[in-house]
């Protein structure tokens, strides 16, 4: 037996003295005693009785041993600007800036909304966040001021920060007024603003605007505080099935053994060894391996502004790899789609020296076999697969890399993790043989760092991932095991989709649609795209006697997703058409929809109500 199958036994056999040998990683206040609190089922809490601050151990407890290695490397094509910081930097940043939060009067428990591009001022001021107690929620700079708003007013922040503006690729996007829109949109109204100027262009300010650097000039540092482990680090919204986003929360003791046991152990990374995450700090992946479990691990992190492509060439991510002797890259697969269609050759992977690269870490969406050949072939090495979500704060089924390499079957992540009891239910929540397709579920307790519940809903927790097989996670993905144990993520089974590895809600992009004054009814299914895995695709009928111009009326359309929902969206393609088709009680049919216009033999549904609306879509549906 591998040294995977015993490690996995282990946090099978005996979860709670494998997670309290794990949490020897962390320096605690107050170590813990007991590693599960699982009395109230299914709400869950790991460390109960611990006490650490996160900063802390990303920061402070390395500057003895490392102050004068990078922590953070920011490189930024887009800015031409390179700039690293060592731990004792970093840590000195973190708290002068968590001495500008404290002198706003944030503290422990309360919210403080970042709305930043990809600038360390980002990760800082989250790492402040911790620092002093308070509960960080990072929006995702391509959202639209609407999205803001919904996230201003579900999490209630007394501070926002954010910057004057991103640079998206070779365009300058001003962020001050998105946020000055947002606040107006939201009924919560939070105190001071932190506008951080970037001279690319500087931000008109307001009476309740604080300049950045003014505030870190002025302020005094402040010290990391102990918090229970089980308190809030961080809230991190997500798409679910409809236009409100889920709050999901993320406790500190537990996520920062989670994230403390992944470094070494699947990313291979050690004290003093580079990381580089090409995503960005408005996702999960860039919470978890930009910013926080880099720094637990007493590694560096590369934070990255610019594009794999475009900023100014496909050469990007090698460069970083050379210059800063990365050893693992974890990215997107669509990130390396779009490297290979700029660059299918490898021509500039040649023109740079990544002989220190070992490992590739994929995830976001799922991996395409070509996408995993193309990229084997061109580095000559481990490109590893890797599943999770921004609910379970970690992975949960990966190939452990530095645990020992299983063999790699394409179209695979590999295997589920310590912790994570996967399997694979039919809908009435029985088991199903390998090979075939079912609801992807985790036997509950889900292992540290995975999500404790939703911010102020625990009602919509239980709906949304308890309540389907009782006892069990419902991730929303479908998917099978093999004789093997490998598991196969084949897609969500709900209206969730992924687009350039952005996770969306075609539900609420179909409100946005459906407030035009001229549609009826809709629908937005995700459908398969080369470059970006999936793009949103949209159709309207519209209301009876109504006159339009229908190319003016797709162009609406399409702007009015864009500035409700975000640029991220895509939706460059909505047809009209004369009627959706739907089951008998009134269903529209997305998934049929889905299958017809990725070309697959859908079969019709026997619950159907009228096939000659769906055959009357078919032609529409199968226009590439
Ligand atoms: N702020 C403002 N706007 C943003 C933004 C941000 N942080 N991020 C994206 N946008 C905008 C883009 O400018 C683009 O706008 P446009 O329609 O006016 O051109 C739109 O949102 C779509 O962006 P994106 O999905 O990034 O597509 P792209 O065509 O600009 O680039 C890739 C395609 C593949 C290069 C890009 O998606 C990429 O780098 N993906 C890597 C994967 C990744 O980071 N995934 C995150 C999860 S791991
Ligand atoms: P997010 O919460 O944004 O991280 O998105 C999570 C979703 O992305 C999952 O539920 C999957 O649908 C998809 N996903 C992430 N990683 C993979 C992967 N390796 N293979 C297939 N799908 C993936």
């Amino acid at each position: 037996m591998g040294e995977y199958e015993d490690i996995f036994r282990a946090s099978t056999d005996d979860p709670e003295g494998f997670w309290l040998r794990a949490a020897e990683a962390i320096d605690w206040h107050v170590p813990p005693t007991r590693a599960l609190d699982g009395s109230r089922p299914p709400f869950y809490r790991w460390f109960p009785d611990g006490e650490l601050n996160v900063c802390h151990n990303a920061l402070d407890r390395h500057v003895e041993a490392r102050g004068d290695q990078p922590a953070l490397v920011y490189d930024s094509p887009v800015t031409r600007t390179q700039r690293t910081y060592t731990y004792r930097q970093l840590r000195d940043e973190v708290a002068r800036f968590a001495g500008v939060l404290a002198g706003l009067g944030v503290g422990r428990g309360d919210r403080v909304v970042i709305y930043m591009p990809m600038v360390p001022e980002a990760a800082i001021a989250m790492l402040a966040c911790a620092r002093i107690g308070a509960i960080h929620s990072v929006v995702f700079g391509g959202f639209a001021p609407k999205e803001l708003a919904v996230r201003i007013d579900d999490a209630a922040p007394s501070v926002i920060v954010s910057a004057s503006c991103g640079i998206e690729g070779k365009r300058v996007i001003e962020y001050k007024p998105l946020l000055d829109k947002a606040v107006e949109l939201a009924e919560h109204k939070p105190g001071k603003r932190v506008i951080l100027q970037r001279p690319e262009a500087e931000a008109a300010m307001g009476p309740d605007d604080v300049d950045w650097a003014d505030a870190v000039a002025a302020a005094e540092p402040a010290d990391c505080v102990p918090m229970r482990a089980t308190d809030p680090l961080y809230i991190l919204y997500t798409s679910g099935t409809t236009g409100k986003p889920k709050g999901v929360v993320r406790d500190g003791g537990g996520y920062a053994v989670a994230l403390a046991w992944s470094m070494p152990n699947l990313y291979d990374v050690g004290p003093g060894e580079t990381i580089f995450t090409g995503s960005d700090v408005g996702w999960v992946v860039g919470h978890s391996y930009i910013v926080y479990a880099p720094l637990l691990a007493g590694a560096t992190t590369v934070l990255y502004e610019g594009k794999p492509v475009g900023t100014p060439d496909a050469g990007q991510y090698w460069r970083v790899v050379a210059e800063h002797g990365v050893k693992s890259v974890f990215t997107a697969p669509t990130a390396f789609r779009a490297i290979k269609k700029e660059d299918p050759d490898g021509e500039f992977a040649r023109q740079y020296d990544i002989s220190g690269l070992k490992y590739l870490f994929l995830a976001g969406e799922r991996l395409d076999p070509e996408t995993h050949r193309w990229a084997s072939e061109l580095l000559g090495i481990p490109v590893i697969d890797h599943w999770w979500q921004t609910e379970t704060g970690w992975p949960i089924v990966a190939n452990p890399a530095g645990i020992e390499l299983l063999p790699i079957k394409p179209g695979s992540p590999t295997r589920p993790l310590p912790g994570w009891d996967v399997q694979v239910f039919d809908t009435s929540g029985r088991p199903v043989e390998p090979g075939t397709d079912g609801a992807i579920v985790v036997k509950l307790p889900m292992p540290p760092g995975s999500l404790p519940t939703l911010w102020n809903d625990d009602e919509r927790f239980v709906a949304s991932y308890m309540s389907a097989f009782d006892g069990y996670y419902l991730t929303g993905d479908g998917g099978h095991l093999d004789e093997d144990g490998y598991v196969y993520v084949m897609g969500r089974t709900d209206d969730v989709i992924n687009v350039a590895g952005h996770r969306l809600s075609t539900g609420g992009m179909e409100e946005v649609l459906a407030s035009h004054p001229a549609v009826a009814e809709c629908a937005v299914i995700g459908v398969a795209d080369a470059m970006k895995g999936q793009i949103p695709r949209g159709f309207v009928v519209l209301k009876a006697g109504v006159e339009v111009d229908e190319e003016q009326l797709r162009a609406e359309l399409v702007q009015l997703v864009r500035d409700q929902v975000g640029a991220v969206a895509s939706l460059r393609d909505v047809a009209v058409v004369p009627a959706l088709p739907k089951t008998r009680s009134g269903k529209i049919l997305r998934k049929t929809m889905r299958g017809i216009a990725d070309g697959a033999d859908e079969p019709v549904p026997s619950t159907i109500d009228d096939p000659a609306v769906l055959d009357a879509l078919r032609p529409v549906l199968r226009r590439a």
